[in-house]
Protein backbone atom coordinates (compact mmCIF):
# COMPACT_ATOMS: atom_id res chain seq x y z
CA UNK A 1 0.00 0.00 0.00
CA UNK A 2 1.03 3.53 -0.86
CA UNK A 3 2.19 5.53 2.60
CA UNK A 4 -0.42 8.19 2.10
CA UNK A 5 -3.06 5.31 2.77
CA UNK A 6 -0.93 3.80 4.93
CA UNK A 7 -1.15 6.59 7.45
CA UNK A 8 -4.89 7.35 6.28
CA UNK A 9 -6.18 3.67 7.47
CA UNK A 10 -3.75 3.98 10.82
CA UNK A 11 -5.54 7.44 11.39
CA UNK A 12 -9.02 6.13 10.72
CA UNK A 13 -8.43 3.19 13.10
CA UNK A 14 -7.51 5.03 15.80
CA UNK A 15 -10.63 7.43 15.58
CA UNK A 16 -12.97 4.46 15.56
CA UNK A 17 -11.36 2.66 19.06
CA UNK A 18 -10.92 5.35 20.73
CA UNK A 19 -14.06 7.18 19.95
CA UNK A 20 -16.58 4.18 22.09
CA UNK A 21 -14.00 4.15 24.64
CA UNK A 22 -13.14 8.30 25.16
CA UNK A 23 -17.35 9.07 25.11
CA UNK A 24 -18.43 7.33 28.46
CA UNK A 25 -16.03 9.27 30.71
CA UNK A 26 -17.37 12.88 29.28
CA UNK A 27 -19.47 14.38 32.34
CA UNK A 28 -23.33 14.06 32.43
CA UNK A 29 -25.28 17.33 31.84
CA UNK A 30 -29.21 17.95 32.49
CA UNK A 31 -29.99 18.13 28.51
CA UNK A 32 -32.07 21.61 28.50
CA UNK A 33 -30.76 23.51 31.51
CA UNK A 34 -32.15 27.21 30.87
CA UNK A 35 -36.05 25.51 31.06
CA UNK A 36 -35.40 24.56 34.46
CA UNK A 37 -33.50 27.80 34.90
CA UNK A 38 -36.81 29.84 33.80
CA UNK A 39 -38.70 27.69 36.32
CA UNK A 40 -36.13 28.45 39.22
CA UNK A 41 -37.08 32.35 38.22
CA UNK A 42 -41.14 31.41 38.24
CA UNK A 43 -41.03 29.42 41.39
CA UNK A 44 -38.94 32.19 43.10
CA UNK A 45 -41.16 34.65 42.23
CA UNK A 46 -44.27 32.94 43.75
CA UNK A 47 -42.46 32.08 46.75
CA UNK A 48 -41.72 35.61 47.30
CA UNK A 49 -45.66 35.77 47.45
CA UNK A 50 -46.29 34.51 50.88
CA UNK A 51 -44.19 37.35 52.13
CA UNK A 52 -46.73 40.42 50.74
CA UNK A 53 -49.19 38.94 53.30
CA UNK A 54 -48.37 41.22 56.38
CA UNK A 55 -48.86 38.76 58.68
CA UNK A 56 -45.92 36.62 57.01
CA UNK A 57 -42.84 38.68 57.30
CA UNK A 58 -41.25 36.89 60.51
CA UNK A 59 -38.04 35.61 59.84
CA UNK A 60 -37.42 31.83 60.75
CA UNK A 61 -40.24 30.49 59.65
CA UNK A 62 -41.37 28.65 56.47
CA UNK A 63 -44.32 29.61 54.70
CA UNK A 64 -45.60 27.80 51.85
CA UNK A 65 -46.53 29.30 48.61
CA UNK A 66 -49.20 28.49 46.03
CA UNK A 67 -47.72 27.36 42.10
CA UNK A 68 -49.21 28.95 39.47
CA UNK A 69 -52.42 26.97 37.80
CA UNK A 70 -49.86 26.16 35.06
CA UNK A 71 -47.36 24.64 37.41
CA UNK A 72 -49.89 22.15 39.52
CA UNK A 73 -48.18 19.36 40.51
CA UNK A 74 -44.85 21.39 42.18
CA UNK A 75 -44.68 22.46 45.73
CA UNK A 76 -43.50 25.98 47.01
CA UNK A 77 -41.95 27.23 50.11
CA UNK A 78 -40.40 30.51 51.35
CA UNK A 79 -38.06 31.10 54.51
CA UNK A 80 -36.29 34.27 55.59
CA UNK A 81 -33.15 34.24 57.65
CA UNK A 82 -30.43 36.40 58.88
CA UNK A 83 -27.66 35.69 57.60
CA UNK A 84 -25.63 35.50 61.03
CA UNK A 85 -28.18 33.65 61.98
CA UNK A 86 -28.40 30.97 59.24
CA UNK A 87 -24.32 30.60 60.10
CA UNK A 88 -24.73 29.81 63.60
CA UNK A 89 -27.94 28.37 64.37
CA UNK A 90 -28.84 26.39 60.73
CA UNK A 91 -32.07 25.39 60.26
CA UNK A 92 -33.02 22.25 62.19
CA UNK A 93 -35.69 21.33 59.67
CA UNK A 94 -37.13 22.75 56.55
CA UNK A 95 -39.09 20.31 54.48
CA UNK A 96 -36.83 17.59 53.56
CA UNK A 97 -33.65 19.07 54.37
CA UNK A 98 -31.61 19.99 57.42
CA UNK A 99 -29.39 22.73 57.25
CA UNK A 100 -26.68 22.68 59.67
CA UNK A 101 -24.66 25.09 61.15
CA UNK A 102 -21.41 27.25 59.62
CA UNK A 103 -23.33 27.62 55.86
CA UNK A 104 -22.11 30.30 54.23
CA UNK A 105 -23.52 32.61 51.36
CA UNK A 106 -21.85 34.38 48.78
CA UNK A 107 -21.82 37.23 48.13
CA UNK A 108 -22.59 38.60 51.31
CA UNK A 109 -26.13 40.21 51.92
CA UNK A 110 -28.20 40.77 55.55
CA UNK A 111 -30.45 38.48 55.41
CA UNK A 112 -31.41 35.81 52.64
CA UNK A 113 -35.22 33.74 51.31
CA UNK A 114 -34.07 29.82 51.04
CA UNK A 115 -36.79 29.14 48.61
CA UNK A 116 -37.62 24.86 48.45
CA UNK A 117 -38.81 23.04 45.41
CA UNK A 118 -40.48 20.32 45.44
CA UNK A 119 -41.02 19.49 41.49
CA UNK A 120 -43.43 16.54 41.85
CA UNK A 121 -44.79 14.60 39.03
CA UNK A 122 -42.80 17.05 36.94
CA UNK A 123 -39.30 16.12 38.08
CA UNK A 124 -38.52 13.97 35.32
CA UNK A 125 -40.01 16.62 32.90
CA UNK A 126 -37.77 19.45 33.77
CA UNK A 127 -34.56 17.34 35.23
CA UNK A 128 -34.73 14.48 32.08
CA UNK A 129 -31.62 12.44 33.17
CA UNK A 130 -31.81 9.51 29.94
CA UNK A 131 -30.93 6.13 31.21
CA UNK A 132 -31.91 6.97 34.71
CA UNK A 133 -35.41 6.73 36.43
CA UNK A 134 -36.13 8.88 39.22
CA UNK A 135 -37.26 7.06 42.78
CA UNK A 136 -37.99 10.56 44.65
CA UNK A 137 -39.06 14.05 43.67
CA UNK A 138 -36.44 16.27 42.33
CA UNK A 139 -35.83 18.81 45.36
CA UNK A 140 -34.55 21.95 45.25
CA UNK A 141 -33.26 24.52 47.65
CA UNK A 142 -32.16 27.85 46.19
CA UNK A 143 -30.66 31.13 48.43
CA UNK A 144 -31.98 34.80 47.42
CA UNK A 145 -31.29 38.06 48.53
CA UNK A 146 -33.93 38.76 50.85
CA UNK A 147 -32.87 41.85 52.38
CA UNK A 148 -35.32 44.16 51.16
CA UNK A 149 -38.48 42.18 49.73
CA UNK A 150 -39.87 45.05 47.67
CA UNK A 151 -37.04 44.72 45.64
CA UNK A 152 -38.02 42.75 42.23
CA UNK A 153 -34.54 41.96 40.95
CA UNK A 154 -33.27 39.46 43.61
CA UNK A 155 -29.37 38.15 43.65
CA UNK A 156 -29.06 34.92 43.61
CA UNK A 157 -26.67 33.50 46.16
CA UNK A 158 -24.05 30.72 46.30
CA UNK A 159 -24.47 28.62 49.17
CA UNK A 160 -21.88 26.96 51.17
CA UNK A 161 -21.73 24.10 53.83
CA UNK A 162 -18.03 23.97 55.57
CA UNK A 163 -18.05 20.85 57.77
CA UNK A 164 -20.86 19.25 58.06
CA UNK A 165 -23.10 18.70 54.87
CA UNK A 166 -26.88 19.83 54.48
CA UNK A 167 -28.60 16.60 54.63
CA UNK A 168 -31.95 15.60 52.88
CA UNK A 169 -34.12 13.37 54.06
CA UNK A 170 -36.91 11.82 51.20
CA UNK A 171 -40.00 10.93 52.94
CA UNK A 172 -40.72 8.03 50.50
CA UNK A 173 -38.02 6.58 47.63
CA UNK A 174 -39.68 4.00 45.71
CA UNK A 175 -38.51 0.88 45.54
CA UNK A 176 -35.94 -0.05 42.45
CA UNK A 177 -37.45 -2.13 39.67
CA UNK A 178 -36.18 -5.08 39.17
CA UNK A 179 -34.27 -5.11 42.73
CA UNK A 180 -31.15 -6.38 42.45
CA UNK A 181 -28.97 -5.02 39.87
CA UNK A 182 -27.99 -1.46 40.43
CA UNK A 183 -28.00 0.63 43.71
CA UNK A 184 -30.04 3.65 44.18
CA UNK A 185 -27.94 6.70 43.99
CA UNK A 186 -28.28 10.02 45.61
CA UNK A 187 -27.90 12.99 42.28
CA UNK A 188 -27.13 16.45 42.56
CA UNK A 189 -27.89 18.71 39.40
CA UNK A 190 -26.02 22.55 40.33
CA UNK A 191 -27.14 25.61 38.58
CA UNK A 192 -25.22 24.53 35.39
CA UNK A 193 -26.90 21.20 34.90
CA UNK A 194 -23.98 19.39 35.42
CA UNK A 195 -25.05 16.27 37.32
CA UNK A 196 -23.16 14.76 40.48
CA UNK A 197 -24.01 11.19 41.98
CA UNK A 198 -23.21 10.23 45.27
CA UNK A 199 -24.43 6.96 47.59
CA UNK A 200 -27.55 7.04 49.76
CA UNK A 201 -27.27 7.08 52.98
CA UNK A 202 -29.45 4.65 55.59
CA UNK A 203 -31.84 4.40 52.50
CA UNK A 204 -33.60 7.66 51.95
CA UNK A 205 -30.84 10.39 53.10
CA UNK A 206 -28.63 12.28 51.23
CA UNK A 207 -25.91 14.81 51.81
CA UNK A 208 -24.93 17.79 50.36
CA UNK A 209 -22.68 21.03 50.34
CA UNK A 210 -23.69 23.51 47.65
CA UNK A 211 -27.89 24.39 46.39
CA UNK A 212 -29.23 22.80 43.87
CA UNK A 213 -31.56 20.27 42.68
CA UNK A 214 -31.51 16.29 44.64
CA UNK A 215 -33.03 13.43 43.95
CA UNK A 216 -32.70 9.64 44.49
CA UNK A 217 -31.94 7.61 41.40
CA UNK A 218 -31.23 4.04 39.45
CA UNK A 219 -29.92 2.89 36.36
CA UNK A 220 -33.24 2.42 33.94
CA UNK A 221 -33.63 -1.56 33.87
CA UNK A 222 -36.42 -0.99 31.27
CA UNK A 223 -34.63 0.77 28.70
CA UNK A 224 -31.30 -1.83 29.06
CA UNK A 225 -34.05 -5.12 28.52
CA UNK A 226 -34.17 -3.98 25.28
CA UNK A 227 -31.21 -5.11 24.14
CA UNK A 228 -31.02 -8.07 26.46
CA UNK A 229 -29.62 -6.94 29.10
CA UNK A 230 -26.48 -5.54 27.89
CA UNK A 231 -25.23 -1.97 28.56
CA UNK A 232 -25.95 -0.08 25.62
CA UNK A 233 -22.23 1.62 25.93
CA UNK A 234 -21.20 -2.27 25.37
CA UNK A 235 -23.50 -2.05 22.13
CA UNK A 236 -21.81 1.51 21.01
CA UNK A 237 -18.71 -0.34 21.35
CA UNK A 238 -19.93 -3.24 19.36
CA UNK A 239 -21.88 -1.08 16.46
CA UNK A 240 -18.30 0.82 16.18
CA UNK A 241 -16.02 -1.81 15.72
CA UNK A 242 -18.12 -3.67 13.14
CA UNK A 243 -18.92 0.14 11.22
CA UNK A 244 -15.60 0.22 12.01
CA UNK A 245 -13.99 -2.96 9.88
CA UNK A 246 -17.10 -2.53 7.33
CA UNK A 247 -15.77 0.88 6.22
CA UNK A 248 -11.87 -0.75 6.34
CA UNK A 249 -13.03 -3.62 4.02
CA UNK A 250 -14.80 -0.96 1.80
CA UNK A 251 -11.32 1.47 1.86
CA UNK A 252 -9.47 -1.91 1.33
CA UNK A 253 -11.46 -3.01 -1.71
CA UNK A 254 -11.38 0.96 -2.84
CA UNK A 255 -7.59 0.87 -2.73
CA UNK A 256 -7.50 -2.52 -4.86
CA UNK A 257 -9.69 -1.42 -7.37
CA UNK A 258 -7.83 2.03 -7.94
CA UNK A 259 -3.80 -0.05 -7.71
CA UNK A 260 -5.42 -2.73 -10.56
CA UNK A 261 -6.89 0.53 -12.73
CA UNK A 262 -3.71 2.74 -12.37
CA UNK A 263 -1.79 -0.76 -13.34
CA UNK A 264 -3.54 -1.03 -16.22
CA UNK A 265 -3.39 2.16 -17.41
CA UNK A 266 0.35 2.08 -17.16
CA UNK A 267 0.23 -0.79 -19.14
CA UNK A 268 -1.34 0.25 -21.58
CA UNK A 269 0.72 3.51 -21.62
CA UNK A 270 3.71 0.89 -22.01
CA UNK A 271 2.73 -0.77 -24.63
CA UNK A 272 1.70 2.25 -26.65
CA UNK A 273 5.17 4.02 -26.01
CA UNK A 274 6.93 0.25 -27.41
CA UNK A 275 4.74 0.28 -30.46
CA UNK A 276 6.29 3.79 -31.08
CA UNK A 277 9.46 2.76 -30.09
CA UNK A 278 10.24 6.00 -27.92
CA UNK A 279 12.56 6.06 -24.62
CA UNK A 280 9.83 6.73 -21.71
CA UNK A 281 10.02 9.54 -19.35
CA UNK A 282 9.19 8.18 -16.09
CA UNK A 283 7.97 10.48 -13.22
CA UNK A 284 6.53 9.79 -9.74
CA UNK A 285 2.64 9.66 -9.71
CA UNK A 286 1.00 9.38 -6.01
CA UNK A 287 4.33 7.27 -4.89
CA UNK A 288 4.34 5.16 -7.88
CA UNK A 289 6.40 5.15 -10.82
CA UNK A 290 4.85 6.00 -14.03
CA UNK A 291 6.05 6.59 -17.82
CA UNK A 292 5.03 10.57 -18.68
CA UNK A 293 5.42 12.30 -21.91
CA UNK A 294 6.76 15.76 -21.93
CA UNK A 295 5.81 16.60 -25.30
CA UNK A 296 3.01 15.32 -27.29
CA UNK A 297 4.32 12.97 -29.96
CA UNK A 298 1.50 12.96 -32.41
CA UNK A 299 -1.38 15.24 -33.06
CA UNK A 300 -4.85 13.89 -31.65
CA UNK A 301 -7.13 13.08 -34.97
CA UNK A 302 -10.21 12.20 -35.30
CA UNK A 303 -10.49 8.73 -36.33
CA UNK A 304 -12.70 9.39 -39.39
CA UNK A 305 -10.24 11.60 -40.43
CA UNK A 306 -7.44 8.91 -39.79
CA UNK A 307 -5.80 7.70 -42.66
CA UNK A 308 -2.96 4.88 -42.44
C1 LIG B 1 -47.20 29.70 33.29
O1 LIG B 1 -47.93 30.88 33.05
C2 LIG B 1 -47.20 32.07 33.30
C3 LIG B 1 -48.14 33.22 33.11
O2 LIG B 1 -49.25 33.08 33.94
C4 LIG B 1 -46.02 32.17 32.36
O3 LIG B 1 -45.27 33.31 32.64
C5 LIG B 1 -45.14 30.95 32.53
O4 LIG B 1 -44.11 30.97 31.55
C6 LIG B 1 -45.96 29.68 32.37
N1 LIG B 1 -45.11 28.57 32.72
C7 LIG B 1 -45.06 27.46 32.01
C8 LIG B 1 -44.11 26.43 32.47
O5 LIG B 1 -45.75 27.28 31.01
C1 LIG C 1 -49.04 16.48 37.82
O1 LIG C 1 -50.11 16.32 38.74
C2 LIG C 1 -51.07 17.37 38.70
C3 LIG C 1 -52.10 17.08 39.76
O2 LIG C 1 -51.48 16.96 41.00
C4 LIG C 1 -51.72 17.45 37.34
O3 LIG C 1 -52.62 18.53 37.27
C5 LIG C 1 -50.62 17.67 36.28
O4 LIG C 1 -51.16 17.62 34.98
C6 LIG C 1 -49.55 16.57 36.39
N1 LIG C 1 -48.48 16.91 35.50
C7 LIG C 1 -47.82 15.99 34.79
C8 LIG C 1 -46.72 16.49 33.92
O5 LIG C 1 -48.08 14.81 34.86
C1 LIG D 1 -29.36 42.77 48.44
O1 LIG D 1 -30.48 43.63 48.50
C2 LIG D 1 -30.22 44.88 49.12
C3 LIG D 1 -31.54 45.64 49.21
O2 LIG D 1 -32.14 45.75 47.93
C4 LIG D 1 -29.18 45.65 48.30
O3 LIG D 1 -28.88 46.87 48.92
C5 LIG D 1 -27.93 44.79 48.20
O4 LIG D 1 -26.99 45.43 47.36
C6 LIG D 1 -28.26 43.42 47.63
N1 LIG D 1 -27.05 42.61 47.68
C7 LIG D 1 -26.68 41.85 46.65
C8 LIG D 1 -25.41 41.10 46.82
O5 LIG D 1 -27.33 41.73 45.64
C1 LIG E 1 -18.65 15.90 40.58
O1 LIG E 1 -18.17 14.60 40.36
C2 LIG E 1 -16.89 14.55 39.78
C3 LIG E 1 -16.57 13.13 39.46
O2 LIG E 1 -17.02 12.26 40.43
C4 LIG E 1 -15.88 15.19 40.72
O3 LIG E 1 -14.61 15.17 40.16
C5 LIG E 1 -16.30 16.63 40.96
O4 LIG E 1 -15.45 17.22 41.91
C6 LIG E 1 -17.72 16.69 41.48
N1 LIG E 1 -18.11 18.07 41.54
C7 LIG E 1 -18.33 18.68 42.67
C8 LIG E 1 -18.66 20.13 42.54
O5 LIG E 1 -18.30 18.11 43.75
Amino acid sequence: MEPQLHTLTITFMLIMFILPIAEPQSVLNIPDITQARVLDDIIQEYAYHVFDNPNNPKTGVVYDGIAPKNLTGIRISGLRLRTGSLFTRGVPMYKEFRIPIGVVVQPYVERLVLVYQNLGNRSNGYYPLPGYMYLAPVLGLLAYNGTDLSVKSRTELDLQASDEPIQIEFGSVKPAPGGSGSNPMCVWVDLHGQVNFTNVVDGNRCLAFKQGHFSIVVKDIVKRDKHGGIDSRVWAIVVYVVGGCVLLVMLAVLVVLIRGCKKRKTTRKMERAAEGGEPLHMTMIGGVKAPAAMVTRTQPTLETEYVP
